[in-house]
């Protein structure tokens, strides 16, 4: 069974189904590794067994500062948990989810997802498997282009499904919002120890982890200054479109620059809702992409505390922030490295 190394796979297959189910399954965790997670620190692992897959939180490669509480962890996990069924279900595979199995002995096992037997898949499955090596967090300039309302209908009714309903941020909301992003934004960059770990997963030293980005982004991280990773870059209009100069955008470019702004919400604020927002959120960005749309994340926003308190109370919001998102269109971005999938696998 050949594992996937860190290239980034353009074609999508499925796994043979004469091989035993495990094998089916070692194949398609091949995808959960193309989540999204904070900083890119894939903070899972995954344990193999004949029928069935865990998910456990690798704390190893926790963000104790901008993550305390584990809140962005468990939500990457969680989108990693959607990316597992949604490659089961595109297979022709039924599953069963268990979240937070182990209880509170065991805190770090996730969730566990059963092989029950064969299923049809629903429609939308193999198309949301398509997209995922095409998904990406894009963090340059998104074009004017106004994405439609009936996508945009779409998008909020999955999330509504799978128990994450998005808030689509308009009117004076949206300056609420992009204020509230700017502060939360500086509060970090004034704190020494943020930045420290900021830059350590910038070049966190170990090949396919992290995020990628310029020297000049090192040095900004380090002097506090704004940088394109905590909100998004911004090209002068005057800048040749080929090879643009990006900066952050700040103040009123915020605004211009994110033609959607959406807040992925849950009722609750335990693990257990943290891995329904990741899994929330990694339908909405599959089947957004489907649709040719891109997504990137102002993390100051929900990452201080204070101004996550702040966001639900100013914008009236009946559940908790859990992800802010920009939506829009745009030119293609290249792939961010990943772990091999023998980095974070173990059978069981
Ligand atoms: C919970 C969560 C929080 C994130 N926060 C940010 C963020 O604040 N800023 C950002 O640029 N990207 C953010 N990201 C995106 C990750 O950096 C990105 O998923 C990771 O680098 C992998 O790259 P990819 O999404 O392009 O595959 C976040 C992702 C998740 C799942």
């Amino acid at each position: 069974m050949k594992i996937m190394a860190r290239s980034w796979p353009h074609d999508v297959t499925l796994p043979d189904p004469t091989l035993p189910l495990r094998d089916r399954l070692r194949h398609l965790l091949d995808y959960v590794r193309l989540a999204p997670s904070i900083r890119n620190s894939q903070p899972w692992r995954l344990r193999l067994g004949d029928a069935w897959v865990e998910l456990h939180a690798e704390r190893a490669r926790a963000l104790p500062v901008a993550d305390p509480a584990g809140r962005g962890l468990t939500i990457s996990c969680g989108a990693a948990l959607a990316f597992l069924k949604v490659a089961a279900h595109a297979a022709g595979l039924a599953t069963a989810i268990e979240r937070l199995p182990g209880g509170p002995d065991k805190p770090d096992l996730l969730a566990r997802l059963t092989i029950t037997g064969e299923a049809k898949p629903a429609t939308e499955e193999p198309w949301l498997l398509q997209a995922m090596p095409k998904r990406r967090t894009h963090r340059g300039v998104f074009s004017s282009h106004r994405v439609s309302p009936s996508l945009l209908r779409r998008l909020v009714a999955l999330a509504d499904a799978h128990g994450a309903p998005i808030t689509l941020v308009e009117g004076p909301g949206r300056q609420v919002l992009l204020e509230l992003a700017e502060d939360a934004d500086r509060a970090q960059r004034r704190d020494p120890a943020f930045a420290r770990e900021l830059a350590a997963w910038v070049a966190p030293g170990r090949p396919g982890l992290g995020l990628p980005a310029h020297e000049d982004e090192l040095e900004a991280i380090a002097a506090g200054a704004p940088t394109r990773l905590r909100a998004f870059a911004w090209a002068e209009p005057g800048d040749d479109p080929e090879a643009p100069t990006l900066r952050p955008a700040r103040g009123p470019e915020l605004d211009e620059g994110a033609p959607v702004l959406a807040l992925l919400t849950t009722h609750g604020d335990d693990p257990e809702w943290h891995l329904r927002a990741g899994e929330t959120l990694a339908r909405v960005l599959l089947r957004g992409r489907v649709d040719h749309l891109w997504a990137s994340f102002f993390g100051p926003l929900v990452e201080v505390e204070r101004t996550r308190a702040a966001l639900r109370e100013r914008l009236g919001l009946a559940g908790w922030p859990q992800v802010a998102l920009r939506l829009g269109y745009a030119g293609d971005v290249a792939p961010t490295p990943r772990l091999d999938l023998a980095e974070v696998l173990e059978e069981a």
